[in-house]
């Protein structure tokens, strides 16, 4: 990256880039899981973050699921954990001190993406400048989990897709929030 292009980055890219999705009421999760397991939100949430980073709280990284080949981390991703204290796992790297892995990252050019759960959402918020939400319209009272309230009119909104699910019939948006001032 030339020193012009890099100047720019230092304010127009983002980087920490938040992924979620959200019930009508900023569900998140439930019982230590997503509410909803939508296919197309499966391959959005896949292909936006596929060859990057990924940061996510010591639960989230628990609700993954063990494969076949006994790996639980995400494939093709730098897999980065949140955890107060050591744990092991087959993650790529564990972060204890997540004030300083911010300092740390949030003016290098390189996008990591910030895929949960709800506590490291709401850490992150802050440090944000896109965000990915499925907004999928459904509502589930049992959800123990939410997304951080965030004040939308701090944002441009822009809906890349929508689709209905083929299985449940639920409705869904995938809307980009890019903030408007300079973080
Ligand atoms: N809908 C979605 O897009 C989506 C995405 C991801 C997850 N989820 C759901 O969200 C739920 C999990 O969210 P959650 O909020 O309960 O948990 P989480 O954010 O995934 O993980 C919380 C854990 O992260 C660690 N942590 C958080 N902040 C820390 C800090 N500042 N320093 C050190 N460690 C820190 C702690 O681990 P220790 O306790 O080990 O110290 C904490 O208990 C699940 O139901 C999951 O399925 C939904």
């Amino acid at each position: 990256m030339n020193i012009k292009a890099r100047l720019k980055c230092r304010w127009r890219c983002s980087m920490f880039v938040i992924v979620a999705a959200i019930g009508k009421n900023g569900e998140l999760g439930k019982s230590g899981d997503l509410v909803w397991h939508l296919a197309d939100d499966m391959r959005f949430f896949r292909q936006t973050t596929s060859g990057g980073k990924v940061l996510m709280g010591r639960r989230t990284w628990e609700s993954l699921p063990v494969r076949k080949d006994g790996f639980r981390k995400l494939a093709d991703r730098w897999n980065i954990v949140v955890a107060d204290s050591a744990f092991e796992g087959d993650f790529d790297e564990l972060v204890t001190d997540l004030d300083g892995f911010i300092a740390e990252n949030r003016s290098s050019s390189e996008r990591i993406f910030v895929i949960g759960g709800g506590s490291i959402y709401e850490q992150l918020l802050p440090f944000a400048r896109e965000i990915y939400l499925t907004e999928i319209k459904a509502e589930d009272n049992a959800a123990d989990v939410y997304f951080a309230e965030f004040n939308k009119s701090d944002y441009d909104r822009e809906i890349l897709g929508d689709g209905v699910d083929e299985k449940s019939g639920i409705k869904y948006e995938f809307v980009k929030y890019l903030r408007k001032d300079k973080i």
